[in-house]
Order: structure tokens, then sequence, then C-alpha cells
């Protein structure tokens, strides 16, 4: 095998998708303790302390007592290697966290057990619907009270519309909570609470009807028994082909504080868990083994260390291998660059990458050139697409305080909309801008990346716009007449694409009733 299978074959790239609170911090946490990448639990939370503490315009996130940035973590696990792609927690940021999922592998759903499948659950599955990207379960909170486990999974193949397959199965719950019992292997798992850090072995009892069962357990030894024979007849065996393909999840039972169930899940997932895979281009699939560097721009992050007042591009590696000083065509632009300082974020440090293979991501600086969605290769003119764009929920004009800061205001403006922090409209009828977001927090970024790194005082006043939608028409002359007669409602967004702005649902409504050869979209595809 060649080096590049080797390491591709090593790789697993996914990130954590949940309802908020319903612990994938916690989670991650226990998962990066036993990658080693960290010594004692509680540092990802003090991570996120001193990041804020070093960063400046994340001074607004430590105000506010959010995060909205996302970073990427990589720690080896057994043969693995294993990169975490962390997403913003906060829901006003959601477009940042679907774009990332379009960098992952593979995807790893927590649910608290006590709360079933949440709403933001929902949205985050159907992102990941969209490439069949497979995904784990881990239902959290076992130490707590909750739903009864067979209630949950209900929930989750009814709502997701994904089949469940236990791989764990808790025995009891909340003060009851003794320790999951593995399907697989036979074998019993005793609880132990772990807070702290360490990694604790609990004991481990081979075979259902071992009387140690009964020993350890009481009642509940056969209480478990009568419930495995219910749920082994009642659920879907796991099927590895199924949870690839996207229909099936295995599912894990655990208390992530108190790092139970956690080996449990990780194990499995370094060994069901797919490594990258073949992706789409526009011209052709390009195989991660395939010699030359391939990959695609998923996100741009701006001045996340105060030293280096530059943005940096995440890149996920899709074919080849990064080296350090090596050349490669910015696809869009038609460049070629040399890029000796690409960068990983390991434990808050900016380190440079001597090489990185399919699956890992990569920092490159940018200063200005880098849109989300660029394509990178070693000449070839490809374009890995699929990168969503939402269209913005919410609306603001922006307006200058100082008229004679309009320049600057434009390049700031345009150089966020590149990077994805807002959208930016301009309406045919006039040279008004206006900023578009998914979430109001957003707004509040802008405003203050445009003081912060661009000068620029602005107001943000109320836009008279309720909805966005890219317009397409495959004849160009009815094109024309619908520009010609919506004139008033149509705009260009930051990437020169018309869209039509909606002052009201119904106004929305009436203009599809009338143009039915017009389509209106609600994502833009990269
Ligand atoms: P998130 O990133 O998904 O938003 O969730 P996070 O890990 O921050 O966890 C949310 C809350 O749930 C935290 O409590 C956390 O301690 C708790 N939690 C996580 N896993 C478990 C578990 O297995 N069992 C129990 N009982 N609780 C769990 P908090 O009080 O909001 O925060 P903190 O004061 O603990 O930091």
């Amino acid at each position: 095998m060649s080096e590049l299978q080797e390491q591709l074959h090593r790789r697993r790239t996914f990130a954590i998708i949940s309802h908020p609170d319903a612990g994938k911090t916690t989670l991650t946490e226990k998962l990066l303790l036993f990658g080693g990448a960290i010594q004692l639990a509680g540092t990802v939370k003090g991570r996120k302390a001193a990041r804020h503490a070093t960063s400046d315009w994340m001074e607004l996130e430590k105000e506010r007592g959010i995060s909205v940035t996302s970073s990427v973590m990589q720690f080896p696990y057994g043969e693995s290697i294993v990169n975490l792609l962390d997403t913003p927690g906060h829901q006003d940021f959601s477009e940042d966290t679907y774009r990332t999922l379009t960098a992952v592998d593979s995807a790893l759903m927590v649910i608290d057990v006590a709360k079933g499948v949440e709403e933001r659950t929902i949205k985050l599955m159907e992102v990941c619907r969209l490439r069949d990207t497979p995904i784990l379960t881990f239902i959290n909170k076992l130490d707590r009270e909750g739903r009864d486990a067979i209630e949950v999974l209900d929930e989750v193949e009814d709502i997701l519309k994904i089949q469940c397959a236990p791989v764990t199965w808790p025995i009891g719950m909340g003060k009851r909570f003794k320790g999951v019992y593995d399907l697989r292997f036979d074998r019993t798992h005793l609880f132990s609470a772990q807070h702290g850090g360490r990694i604790a072995e609990g004991e481990i009892i081979q075979g259902i009807d071992n009387p140690r069962m009964d020993e350890v357990l009481g009642d509940q030894a056969d209480e478990l028994r009568v419930e495995m024979e219910l749920v082994q007849g009642a659920s879907h065996p796991l099927d590895l082909d199924a949870y690839i393909a996207g229909r099936q999840t295995p599912v894990f039972f655990g208390s992530a504080i108190n790092n139970f169930g956690v080996r449990e899940l990780l194990d499995a997932f370094v060994e069901y868990a797919p490594p990258p895979r073949p992706r789409a281009t526009l011209q052709r699939p390009v195989d991660p083994a395939e010699e030359p560097f391939t990959g695609f721009v998923f996100k741009i992050q701006a001045n996340m260390d105060p030293a280096h007042r530059d943005r940096v591009a995440f890149l996920r590696v899709c074919s080849g291998s990064y080296k350090k000083g090596m050349k490669m065509r910015h696809v869009r632009i038609g460049k070629t660059i040399q890029v000796a300082n690409a960068i990983t974020f390991q434990a808050d440090e900016r380190r440079h990458v001597e090489e990185a293979w399919p699956g890992d991501i990569i920092g490159l600086h940018n200063h200005g050139t880098i849109q989300i969605g660029d394509t990178f290769s070693e000449g070839e003119e490809l374009k890995y697409g699929g990168i969503p764009y939402f269209a913005p929920e919410l609306f603001r004009r922006v307006v200058l305080k100082d008229p004679l800061r309009m320049k600057a205001l434009q390049k700031g403006v345009v150089q966020l909309s590149e990077e994805g922090a807002t959208q930016v409209f301009r309406p045919l009828k006039n040279n008004d801008m206006i900023l578009g977001a998914v979430g109001i927090l957003q707004f509040d970024v802008a405003a203050y990346r445009l003081k912060d790194e661009y000068g620029v005082e602005a107001l943000f006043e109320p836009a008279n716009v309720k909805t966005a939608r890219w317009v397409v028409c495959e004849d160009p002359k009815r094109l024309e007449q619908f520009k010609e007669k919506n004139y008033e409602n149509l705009a260009l967004d930051g990437d020169d694409q018309l869209v039509y702005l909606a002052p009201t649902r119904v106004n929305l409504d009436l203009a599809q009733e009338r143009w039915p050869d017009v389509r209106y979209l609600a994502t833009r595809e990269l």
C-alpha cells in the first residue's frame, strides 16, 4: 500500500450534531481525553475561555457568553487519526455548521435521553441527509431520569426517518443506572460515576446469563434479559452497509459527563466510520487515493489570533497530500500559489503542518482572495460543489455614519459576504446595501467587525424585506421580462446572482403564481 493509501485509511473526519445542551462539549472533551490530546477533562471549556481572552473581536463572544467560532481538533486513537470538526454552538451561526458538515465523512449525533429528538437535531439531520452522511448516535445523560430507551429510539426512527440499531443498551436509568450491555459481544460494562477527567475501566461481565449479573444487578439482571429479547426482536440488527449509506444509525448509550459509554462509542467509531471516500466535482468524481492534491474551502474565519490579523481559510484535503512548500492552483482565479505556512489548530496553538492527507483540514492564510467553496488542485480544472448558502431570514439596510467611508464599507461588506459571515444584496433600483442573515447575532458580528477591521461605523436599519429567493429561469427571454416587471424587488448578491427580495410572504407567493416558469430557490449551492 502506498503511504497515501495508508494515511487516508487511517483518517476519520467527523462532526458532532446535537441540540444545545445535549452534551456536545462534554463529549468532545472526553473524546479528546481518550485521544490523549488533553490531560484532564474540563479543558475544552477552559480552552474556550482562554481563546476568548486572547482574541479581540471575539470580545463579542465573551460579552454574550456564546461561541461563534469553530475549529478543528485532531487526535490519534489506536491506529486512526481522528479529525473532529467543531461547530458553533449558537443557532445564529448555523450556516457555518451546515458548511462544516460538507467537509466531514460522517457525523455523531448526541441526544439527551430526557429530551429525545429536538429541533436543531432535526435541521442538522436534514443537512446530513443531503449527502447521505453516515451517522452514529449517542444517547446521553443516562445517569439522570429520562425517557424510556425504546421510546427514544422510536422517536428517532419516526422523526428523523433513520433506522436505529442498538449496539449497547442501558441497564436502568437515573439512580438505577447500572451500566450498558453490549449486544455485539454479549457483555456488560458496569457503571461507576467518574467525575473529573480520569479514564476508568469499570467491571466487565461476560455473558448476559452470567450469575455475576444477578449478584451485582439484583432484579435488574432479569429485567435486562427480558428487555433484550424484546429489543432484539423489535429493532434492526446492525448493518454496516446501511450505516454507510445513511439509512441506519448504530446507537450507543452512556453518560458523557461520567465518561461512561464513551470508549465503546469511540472504539466503534474508528472501526465503523468511513475513511475519506470519492467526492463529486462538477467535472468528475475524485478518488482520495489519487496522487495529485485537491481540496476545497468550507469556512473562512477572521482574526483568530490578534497577532496574525488575517483570515484563515479552512481547506479540507480531498485527494493526494499537502506538503509544506508545495504549489497549488487556486482554480477559480486561475493562479498558482506556493503554500509554505498552512496551519492546523491543536490545543489552541498554531502549528505549522509539514504534511496533510485526505480527510485532514489545513488552514490557509487568506488576504482576501479565497472564498468559501473555492477549490485548490495541482493544476487540474476541478470544482467541488455542494456547499450550501441558505436564503436569509433577516435583513438590515446598512447606513454609513460617515459617508466618506463608503469605499471601506463596500470592501468590508464584500469581504464579510465572501467569508459567509453575512450575505449582501444590492437592489437593482438604488445604491442600498442590504445585509441578510440567518440569525440576528450575525449582524452584531458584522457591525463589530466593520468597525474593528475596516474602521467603518455603520447603522443597521430595518429593511422592508421578509425573505429572499435566488431566481433562475431556463428561458433567457422570459427572464428578461421577469426582470423588467419585477425590477423593484430584484437585487444582486455578493456573487452577482439575481435574487428576489420579497417584502412579504404573500408577495412571494403571488410572484411565484404569476411567473410559474421562474424558479425561486431557497438555497444556493456554491
Ligand atoms: P452542549 O455542548 O451540547 O451545549 O452541552 P454541554 O456539554 O455543555 O452540556 C450541557 C449540560 O449538560 C452541562 O451542564 C453538562 O455538564 C451536562 N451534561 C453533559 N453530559 C451529561 C451527562 O452525561 N449527565 C448529566 N447529568 N449531565 C450531563 P451545565 O450545568 O449546563 O453546565 P456545567 O455547569 O456542567 O458546565
